[in-house]
């Protein structure tokens, strides 16, 4: 491969952003790359507290609920996959880093959902960062990848937002809580349809055929 350096009055680090004038398609900066990799670590997180928040339901006796968080935490697996596939895909290193200790404990079922909903505000926004980020570096492939989660946190704020309106309505309401108890024992996981994602077995072969 030829590089050419499309602006000589640059200098010579930011040169390589070019190819014969035009923005080189292969290049992601140091800073993006670090923070997808950093976008790792908030999924594989975000799969760690809701096991954590899983755990602590089954504690409480609510096994649907245990249920519909361990289903939330395989989502965010699957998340954290999209990420490793996609920087793996573009050719770059995936670095990972030290998970941070989850609680162990919440007050009730509502502070639970209240905690994952608070969760997912923190990830919309670190997305929106990343957004911005790409924006800013014209890197449409990132920009085009990171679509399917600004679309995806709509639904994950909704969702978390919708149980912990639920909890907060039925308050200390026996009955209601075993309802609610039993619906959300019903949920199914549902594997992301972005193109990065693969199941463990063939992980980044689907997303570079
Ligand atoms: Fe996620
Ligand atoms: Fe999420």
């Amino acid at each position: 491969m030829i590089w050419v350096a499309g602006n000589s009055n640059l200098p010579h680090r930011a040169s390589r952003f070019f190819i014969g004038g035009y923005l080189n398609p292969f290049m992601v900066s140091e800073n993006l790359l670090r923070e997808l990799n950093k976008q790792i670590n908030e999924e594989l997180y975000s799969q760690y507290i809701y096991e954590a928040m899983a755990a602590d339901l089954w504690d409480k006796n609510f096994k649907g609920m245990a249920h519909w968080m361990w289903i939330q935490a395989h989502e965010e697996q699957a998340h954290a996959t999209i990420f490793y596939n996609y920087i793996i895909n573009r050719r770059l290193k995936v670095e990972l880093e030290a998970l941070a200790k989850p609680p162990a404990t919440w007050a009730s079922p509502l502070a639970i959902f209240e905690g994952a909903h608070e969760h997912e505000l923190h990830i919309t926004s670190r997305i929106n960062y990343l957004m911005e980020l790409a924006r800013a570096e014209k890197d449409f492939a990132t920009v085009k990848m990171l679509d399917w989660f600004t679309e995806e946190q709509v639904e994950e704020e909704a969702n978390t937002d919708e149980a912990a309106k639920n909890l907060a309505l039925i308050g200390n309401d026996g009955r209601g809580l075993l309802m609610l108890d039993r619906e959300m024992s019903t949920r199914v996981f549902a594997a992301p349809t972005n193109p990065y994602y693969t199941p463990f077995f063939n992980a980044g072969v689907a997303a570079a055929a």
